[in-house]
């Protein structure tokens, strides 16, 4: 897609990948809305970018809804979602706390779920047909990995729905599933519950981030792991 006035929302703008992701596509000429939970981490990142922050809270449906249509008002539609919350959380299968799991599967899964279903009809009416939705799931969706199962199971489900969603909507608007491997962005040390099995060691996260602009300036699909490497496609 053109990333030159297109009109973005990212959601998850004051994570550090969000917020990389509305900078540098704030520099690509796009008018980009930041949406994110920390308030002063928010106005911070929405000041750089000349646009209202918007409040989020992705566990609340309501949230997802009214942060997608305060974007859709301030810009005047939507040609581009960005949804880059997530949370991790460690623990065996059998041990995680029921209410560590909900949480769990309420901001990887079912809030970024929110997010893009209030976003499709922009989507489906955004400029010259280029309608994209680009969601951070996690290589974990492919490769579920010991002392992370319900992190894991909640981006495979995500990552499942966004398959679905690409069939459904392929004349309607584009759907990029970015899978990115371990990355420094120190999400580790920000879990919801545990502490993190050994971890390979991290991808610097300015590759993804050059990963996914370029995906988001083309027409791929997918940002994954092929083997050891990053690929686009
Ligand atoms: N880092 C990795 O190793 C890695 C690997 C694969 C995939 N990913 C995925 O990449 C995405 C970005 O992660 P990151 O590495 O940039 O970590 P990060 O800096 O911790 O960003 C996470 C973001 O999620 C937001 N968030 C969490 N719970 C929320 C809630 N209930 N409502 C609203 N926002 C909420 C945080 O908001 P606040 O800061 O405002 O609370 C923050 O903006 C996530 O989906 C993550 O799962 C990361």
């Amino acid at each position: 897609m053109r990333t030159e006035g297109a009109r973005v929302l990212v959601a998850g703008a004051t994570g550090v990948l969000g917020r990389a992701l509305a900078e540098g596509l704030h520099e690509l000429g796009a008018r980009v809305v930041a949406a994110g939970r920390n308030p002063e981490r928010l106005g911070e990142v929405a000041a750089g970018l000349g646009t209202t922050g918007r409040h989020l809270d992705v566990v609340d449906a309501g949230s997802c809804a009214a942060a997608v249509h305060g974007a859709v008002e301030e810009l005047g539609g939507l040609d581009l979602l960005v949804v880059a919350t997530g949370a991790a959380g460690f623990g065996r299968a059998v041990e995680l706390d029921e209410a560590v799991a909900e949480e769990l599967f309420a901001v990887n899964t079912l809030g970024p779920i929110a997010l893009v279903r209030a976003a499709a009809p922009y989507l489906a009416e955004a400029r010259d047909g280029e309608g994209t939705a680009a969601v951070l799931s996690a290589v974990l969706a492919d490769l579920p990995t010991a002392g992370m199962a319900d992190y894991s199971a909640a981006k495979a489900a995500l990552a499942t729905w966004l398959q679905v969603l690409r069939r459904e909507q392929r004349r309607s608007f584009r759907v990029l599933d970015v899978r990115p491997p371990h990355l420094d962005t120190g999400l580790d040390t920000r879990a919801l519950a545990g502490e993190p099995p050994r971890l390979p060691a991290p991808m610097p996260h300015e590759q993804v981030v050059r990963a996914i602009l370029e995906a988001i300036g083309g027409e791929a699909t997918e940002v994954a792991m092929d083997g050891k490497e990053l690929v686009v496609r």
